[in-house]
């Protein structure tokens, strides 16, 4: 009994101290509830976790001590849920499992970054009354809000919906009034823009605590024009990228006493800038870029100390705010002493700014005035510019990282305060008129340069080596007096523009710096003096995008090694001394859109894969090199093609009798982009459209040795601008369907053997402006009349059986056998367009199987196939002429 004694009482004491010790266990570290512990596991289970960033959720283990779980330290409760994830690839994936019901003490839960695939944002949340804080921005949430239930979470203090893609919405901002403590509220992106024009901004004016307001790309419509309402308590607000037009108004600056951030970029705003701004008199940041704002920038933004103050950024680029800049500084902007980020770029202001003006701007980092220009008058092509009128020892009182002067008024000395600014990263002085040596000191200072940008001036020296700007992305030289040998290239370069100096010598060092890691995306070394064999070093080529070495000296093959520019959108190396075929490894270039080879000495038939492997050419020039035999009939298969120029080669054969669809129809008419359209631009200099330089489609096989007729298939071209078929071996008639080609303003038949009659479909190219029928034996009467009225001799000459103005040769009265002949084809064409409207649509497979097939088997086969095509052709022209008037309107006010 003692020993049993003695060893209950030796359990009484070890539970004791057992007791103890987990209590104090308990109280320094308090474990995790089992019931929540399990729930987090159920969580965990909805979600797929790639990257193991839950594995410290095992069960058995401590919950609070896993990964992004933090508990209540005395009572062992899960208080906040962390999951924020910044990195795209650790996103957890999968849906939000209500178990956090079982959670009843969460007060944070920030999911922000991971992807909820498309869900709804759950409507169970809204039962968390705990809740403090709710992050849910960039989850990939879609749906409706579950606003009902929302609205409950009267302990919210910060909620945020943003970046969830536009997928979000909800449609009125009602349940807002039930979250009387949210002090932090971010829907940027949640479409609003169905709620009622003006309650969405009364539903807020309710929230008494709310410090930080982000509603932007909310699609909202409406600012109320006028309001009582006090947002005190507001210091943040941004409405950025909405729909708001008419001007910016008053009460916003009135009743927004401790605003300090306020945002209105990106919406229509128009009108001039309040001088009610000057209330303001604790904004730190003011952002109104990107409207339609006008005038002048008001002198209330910075008047001797006492307006504005505290303002340290101030963007206003992209306005029409106008009037003189030096005006500005002098009475407001100039005493802003704080200001470190100034953006006047691409308005319409002016000025002669001297060291006085920018005397106060100790803090400035950030300088933008770039692309600020107005016409003297409409027709004049002089400008006004921005001058920047320092002297040679200016020492500015500020260390700019953003240099932003572009077209700007600096020189003709290059600006030698540059020199005191030792931190740069960013500097554009492109267009500024200057004409100088780059001085020494330009080419080595700031190690931080990102950016550099000196294009369009007149500038020389040779002193440059950048392989030392590990973080240059982006240099552009570009029409400048270089006259150099290429110099050493920064390694991490992603934009390289050396076009049109006079750049020369080999390009190896371009070689250098495409090793296995290279960034190049865009080189153009275009109409320089540079020479050598294109070196085959274009392995690793495959983030490059753009490549022009057009208008060098090149000689030599094309190196296979180009086919590794598997990205590759434009390669244009024209106009140089390029020979050999076109190597097949350019197969593998299957997104360029646009290649340019013309001008070189290249040789064989036309590769057949262009057409099959290039499925996205919209511009393919070959024209003044040795190409032979057919083109490839391959080439029809290019749906995207608007411009074809094969002229100047050694061609053989019929004209494939191709309907490029992109040629075809108008929906395509203005899909170039601007990279694309500028090196067009470049590539057609010939022709001086008329309309809208980007309205480019050319079809232009002249100087060849092509033979047959004119296939009628080329009258389905329907937006053709230029077509160009002279000085070939045609033969047979213009086909009278080329009436419908009503675009065109280019059309040279020249020196082929058509004959028989000019259609008078003709009359219908009311944009013809260049007809060249000359050297041909067709016949019969001239059109007159329209733009017919307009075209001289030299148009027809070498046609001794044509007749009518403008020749001396009048038309007699009787109608030659050759001549009845052609009018019944020009009649039968007519009889042939009724029946078709009575005819079914042949879908378009059996018309390029018959095209094929037609173009193959010969002549009559290929009469067959256009009996074939011509239903689905007219139907073609029946849908254009209901939307012609349209389009030709917007040419117009283009
Ligand atoms: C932890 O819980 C205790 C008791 O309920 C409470 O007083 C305390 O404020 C909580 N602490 C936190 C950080 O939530
Ligand atoms: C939320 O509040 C509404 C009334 O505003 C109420 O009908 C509803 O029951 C509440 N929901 C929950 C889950 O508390
Ligand atoms: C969510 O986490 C991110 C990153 O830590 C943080 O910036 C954000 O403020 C958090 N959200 C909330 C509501 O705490
Ligand atoms: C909301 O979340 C986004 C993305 O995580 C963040 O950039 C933004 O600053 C947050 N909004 C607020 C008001 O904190
Ligand atoms: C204003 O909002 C736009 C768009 O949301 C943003 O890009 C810009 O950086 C903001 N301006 C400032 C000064 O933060
Ligand atoms: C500024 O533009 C407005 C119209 O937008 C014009 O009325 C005003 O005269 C211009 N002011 C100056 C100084 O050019
Ligand atoms: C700019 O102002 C300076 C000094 O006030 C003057 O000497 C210079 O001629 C002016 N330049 C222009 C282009 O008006
Ligand atoms: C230099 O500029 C960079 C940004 O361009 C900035 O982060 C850094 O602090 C600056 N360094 C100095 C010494 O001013
Ligand atoms: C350099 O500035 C010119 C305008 O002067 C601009 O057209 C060009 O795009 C800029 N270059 C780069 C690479 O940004």
């Amino acid at each position: 009994m003692i020993v049993h004694g003695r060893f209950l009482q030796h359990l009484v004491e070890f539970i004791a101290i057992l007791h103890l010790s987990i209590q104090g266990h308990f109280l320094c570290n308090a474990v995790c509830m089992e019931s929540e512990a399990e729930a987090l596991l159920q969580f965990k289970g909805g979600l797929n976790d790639l990257t193991n960033r839950l594995s410290s959720w095992e069960r058995g283990e401590d919950c609070c001590q896993w990964n992004g779980v933090g508990c209540n330290t005395s009572t062992g409760h899960v208080i906040s849920l962390d999951l924020f994830c910044a990195n795209s690839l650790h996103k957890l994936q999968g849906h939000l499992s209500s178990s956090l019901l079982e959670l009843p003490y969460l007060s944070s839960l920030n999911l922000s970054g991971n992807d909820f695939m498309q869900s709804q944002v759950p409507s169970f949340l809204g039962t968390m009354r705990s809740l403090k804080h709710l992050d849910l921005s960039n989850a990939n949430f879609k749906g409706n809000l579950p606003k009902e239930t929302l609205g409950n979470l009267s302990h919210l203090e910060s909620l945020n919906l943003s970046g969830n893609d536009y997928s979000l919405q909800v449609n009125n901002l009602k349940w807002l009034r039930g979250l009387s403590s949210l002090k932090t509220l971010d829907l940027s992106g949640v479409v609003l823009g169905s709620s009622t024009a003006n309650d969405w901004f009364l539903d807020i004016s309710m929230l008494l605590s709310l410090v930080t307001l982000r509603l932007s790309g909310c699609q909202l419509h409406k600012l109320p024009p006028s309001s009582e309402v006090n947002f005190d308590s507001l210091i943040t607000l941004d409405l950025s990228f909405n729909y708001f037009g008419d001007t910016i108004p008053d009460w916003l600056f009135e009743n927004c006493h401790n605003l300090q951030h306020l945002n209105l970029s990106h919406n229509h705003f128009r009108g001039p800038i309040p001088d009610s701004v000057g209330r303001l008199m604790s904004l730190v940041t003011l952002d109104l870029s990107n409207n339609q704002l006008i005038g002048s920038i008001p002198s209330t933004l910075g008047n001797g100390h006492t307006q504005n103050p505290l303002l340290k950024e101030l963007h206003l680029s992209n306005n029409q705010l106008n009037g003189s800049l030096d005006g500005s500084l002098e009475r407001s902007l100039g005493q802003l002493s704080q200001l470190v980020v100034l953006k006047l770029a691409w308005n319409k202001l002016e000025g002669n700014i001297t060291s006085a003006h920018l005397a106060n701007f100790n803090n400035l980092k950030v300088l933008d005035l770039s692309f600020n220009s107005i016409r003297m008058n409409r027709f004049e092509q002089k400008e006004k510019r921005i001058t920047l009128h320092v002297s040679k020892n200016w020492i500015p009182p500020f260390q700019l990282e953003t240099i932003g002067l572009g077209f700007c008024e600096l020189g003709p000395q290059f600006p030698m305060w540059i020199q005191t600014q030792k931190n740069f990263s960013y500097v554009d002085i492109s267009d500024a008129g200057i004409f100088d040596i780059v001085p020494d000191w330009f080419w080595d200072f700031s190690p931080t340069i990102e950016y550099m940008n000196l294009s369009s001036n007149e500038l020389r020296g040779c002193e440059h080596d950048f392989s030392q700007k590990f973080k240059l992305e982006t240099l552009d030289l570009s029409n400048n007096n270089f006259s150099c040998p290429l110099p050493r290239l920064p390694p991490n370069l992603r934009t390289l523009n050396l076009a049109t100096n006079s750049f020369h010598g080999n390009i190896s060092r371009v070689c250098e710096m495409l090793g296995v890691n290279n960034s190049l995306g865009f080189l153009d070394l275009s109409s320089n003096k540079l020479s050598g064999n294109i070196p085959n070093c274009w392995s690793y080529g495959g983030n490059m995008i753009i490549l022009n070495l057009g208008k060098n000296t090149f000689s030599g093959p094309i190196p296979d090694s180009l086919g590794s520019l598997t990205s590759l959108h434009i390669l244009s190396m024209q106009e140089n001394n390029l020979y050999g075929k076109i190597p097949d490894s350019l197969k593998n270039l299957q997104v360029v859109t646009i290649l340019d080879l013309g001008g070189n000495r290249l040789s064989g038939p036309i590769p057949y894969w262009i057409g099959g492997e290039m499925h996205i050419l919209k511009s393919l020039i070959l024209r003044n090199n040795y190409f032979e035999e057919n083109i490839p009939i391959t080439l029809c298969m290019l749906k995207s093609l608007k411009i074809l120029d094969l002229s100047g080669n050694k061609l053989t054969g019929a004209i494939p009798p191709c309907v490029f669809e992109a040629m075809a129809t108008e929906e395509s008419l203005n899909d170039f982009s601007y990279m694309e359209y500028q090196t067009i631009k470049g590539s057609l200099s010939m022709y001086q459209f008329r309309s809208s330089p980007w309205f480019l489609n050319a079809l232009d096989l002249s100087s060849n040795l092509l033979t047959e007729e004119i296939p009628l298939q080329i009258t389905e071209l329907v937006v053709l601008v230029a077509l160009n078929l002279s000085r070939n071996q045609l033969v047979g008639s213009i086909p009278y369907g080329i009436g419908e080609m009503r675009y065109l303003e280019f059309l040279d038949f020249s020196r082929n053997h058509l004959s028989c009659v000019i259609p008078s479909s003709m009359l219908r190219l009311h944009f013809l402006s260049a007809l060249n029928l000359s050297y041909n034996n067709l016949s019969g009467k001239i059109p007159h009349g329209f733009q017919f009225d307009t075209f001289d001799v030299s148009s027809y000459e070498g046609n001794p059986d044509l007749c009518g103005n403008p020749l001396i040769q009048e038309c007699s009265t009787n109608i030659s056998f050759e001549d009845m002949h052609c009018i019944d084809s020009e009649g039968s064409n007519n009889r042939e367009r009724e029946n078709d409207e009575h005819e079914d649509n042949v879908g378009t497979n059996a018309f390029y199987i018959s095209m094929v097939i037609g173009f193959i088997t010969g002549f009559w086969v290929f009469w067959g196939s256009l009996f074939l095509i011509t239903p689905w052709r007219y139907a073609y022209f029946r849908f254009l002429s209901s939307t012609h008037d349209w389009i030709y309107c917007c040419r117009i006010n283009r």
